[in-house]
C-alpha cells in the first residue's frame, strides 16, 4: 500500500543562507511526504557525517533510491532505514551523508502518515496529551558558535515550567525574548541576533545571567505561572588544552564542575546542556551527582543521539537527560531507539533543531509522539516559529 514509487532529491535553502538537502518520497495510493535535513554549526565530534549538499544527492541517487523505489513501504520505518543504512554501509553514514539519509527518513514517515490519513505525530505512535506537552525550551540570549563577540555560554533558554498549555509556553518564550530586549535597550546594549533568532549581544555571561533573571521574573509576573531559565554551554567548543577557555580566564574541569553547580544553585537552573567537553562523562557524572536532583544535566555533543553513547553515560551517571537531534544518527529509526533507552532508564529526551534550520517540522510531531518531556526550537524566527506554530496547531487539533 506504500511501496515507495519514486524519491526525489533537491538542494534547498536553511536558515543560513547554505544548501542543504530536500527529500520528497511518493507513494503507491499517492501517498507523498517531503522533508528537509537540518545543520548544525557547533556540532558534536561524534554525530554522523553530513557532506556537502550536492555530495550528498548524488551519492543518495546512485546508492540510496534504488535500494528504496519498488523495494520498501514508506510505511514501515525500519525498513526504510534499513534501505538507507544498507545502501550507505558505514556506522556514520559518510558514504550518502547523514544529511540524505535523514530527509529521506522522515520524508517517507510523512508519506506513510499521508497514506493513514493521519497526522504524522499519530502515524509515528503518538498521541496529544494536553496535560503532558512537551515544554519548550527558547532560546532567547547567547553567542558561542552561533553568534561572534557575544556571550561564551552558547544559549540561555526560557523555560516555562508551568505553562498550563503548549501555546501559552510558547508565547511566553517570545515574550522573555522582547523583554530580554528591552533590558538591553535600557542598559543601551545594542545588539543583532545570532543563528536562532536569539539576541546576541556583546555582553559577558555574568551579564546575561541578570538579565535572564530579570527578564524571566517579569514575564514569570505578567502571565502567572513559574518560568525559570537554562543554559546549553557548548562546552566542548571551549575545551582547548585540557581546560576551558572563557573570554576572561580558563577553567580546569573540577572549576568548570563547581562554577556551573554553583550557578545552578544560585540562579535555579532547570535545565544545563553540555556543560562539559563531549570526551568528559566523568565531569558529567560529578555534576549530576551534584545538581542532577534538581535540574536537568543534558547531553548533547556528549550523546550525540547515539545508542552507544547513551548506554556509556547511563552505566556511568553522566547525565540525566539527553538531547534528540535526528540528523546526528541519520534516522528516525535511530533517534527512537535512543528514546527508548533514555526513557527505560529514567533519562528525559529533549527533541531538538539545529542552528541551521528550514520550514520542517518533523520535530514538533517526533516531540509529541514520543511524550517528550522538552523540545529545543528556539523561540522567534520563521524556521523556529515553523515548528512552534506547528505544536499549536497539534494542540488544536488543527493538524
Ligand atoms: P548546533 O547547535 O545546531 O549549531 O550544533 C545547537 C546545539 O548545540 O544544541
Ligand atoms: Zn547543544
Amino acid at each position: 500500500m506504500t511501496l515507495v514509487t519514486d524519491v526525489r532529491l533537491r538542494r534547498v535553502l536553511d536558515s543560513r543562507g547554505n544548501p542543504t538537502v530536500e527529500a520528497d518520497v511518493l507513494t503507491e495510493e499517492g501517498g507523498f511526504g517531503r522533508a528537509a535535513a537540518p545543520s548544525g554549526a557547533s556540532t558534536g565530534e561524534y554525530e554522523a557525517i553530513e557532506l556537502p549538499a550536492s555530495e550528498a544527492i548524488a551519492k543518495a541517487r546512485e546508492d540510496a533510491v534504488p535500494r528504496l523505489v519498488g523495494e520498501v513501504h514508506a510505511g514501515n520505518q525500519r525498513e526504510v532505514d534499513a534501505a538507507l543504512h544498507a545502501a550507505d554501509g558505514t556506522d556514520d553514514f559518510s558514504s550518502i551523508g547523514a544529511n540524505s539519509a535523514v530527509a529521506i527518513s522522515m520524508a517517507a514517515a510523512k508519506a506513510g502518515a499521508s497514506v493513514a490519513g493521519m497526522p504524522l505525530y499519530q502515524h509515528l505512535g503518538g498521541t496529544f496529551r494536553g496535560n503532558s506537552f512537551p515544554i519548550p525550551l527558547g532560546n532567547v540570549v547567547g553567542g558561542g558558535e552561533h553568534a561572534a563577540d557575544a556571550t561564551d555560554i552558547q544559549e540561555f533558554l526560557s523555560v516555562p515550567v508551568g505553562a498550563p498549555s503548549v501555546s501559552e509556553a510558547i508565547f511566553a518564550n517570545a515574550a522573555v525574548h522582547q523583554e530580554v530586549h528591552d533590558i538591553l535597550i535600557d542598559r543601551d546594549v545594542p545588539s543583532g541576533k545570532g543563528d536562532e533568532g536569539a539576541w546576541a549581544p556583546s555582553i559577558d555571561d555574568g551579564e546575561a545571567f541578570e538579565i535572564m533573571d530579570e527578564a524571566t521574573k517579569a514575564v514569570a509576573d505578567e502571565v502567572g505561572f513559574e518560568i525559570r531559565f537554562g543554559l546549553d554551554v557548548a562546552a566542548a567548543e571551549m575545551y582547548e588544552d585540557g581546560a576551558y577557555q572563557y573570554s576572561d580566564r580558563e577553567r580546569s574541569t573540577e572549576e568548570q564542575v563547581e562554577y556551573i553547580a554553583d550557578l545552578v544553585r544560585e540562579y535555579d537552573l532547570k535545565y544545563v546542556e553540555d556543560p562539559l567537553d563531549e570526551d568528559d562523562y566523568e565531569g558529567f557524572a560529578d555534576l549530576t551527582e551534584q545538581v542532577g536532583d534538581r535540574t536537568l544535566v543534558c547531553g548533547d555533543d556528549l550523546f550525540v543521539t547515539n545508542t552507544d553513547r547513551l548506554g556509556d553515560g547511563i552505566q556511568q551517571g553522566a547525565a540525566n537527560s539527553i538531547l534528540i537531534k535526528p540528523n546526528q544518527i541519520g534516522t528516525l529509526s535511530d533517534a527512537f531507539d535512543a528514546i527508548e533507552l533514555a526513557v527505560e532508564n529514567a533519562y528525559g529526551h529533549v527533541v531538538s533543531h539545529r542552528s541551521g534550520e528550514t520550514e520542517d517540522t518533523t520535530i514538533a510531531h517526533l516531540a509529541v509522539a514520543t511524550d517528550a518531556p522538552f523540545i529545543k526550537t528556539g523561540a522567534v524566527g520563521g524556521e523556529r516559529t515553523a515548528k512552534l506554530n506547528e505544536l499549536i496547531r497539534i494542540e488544536d487539533n488543527a493538524v
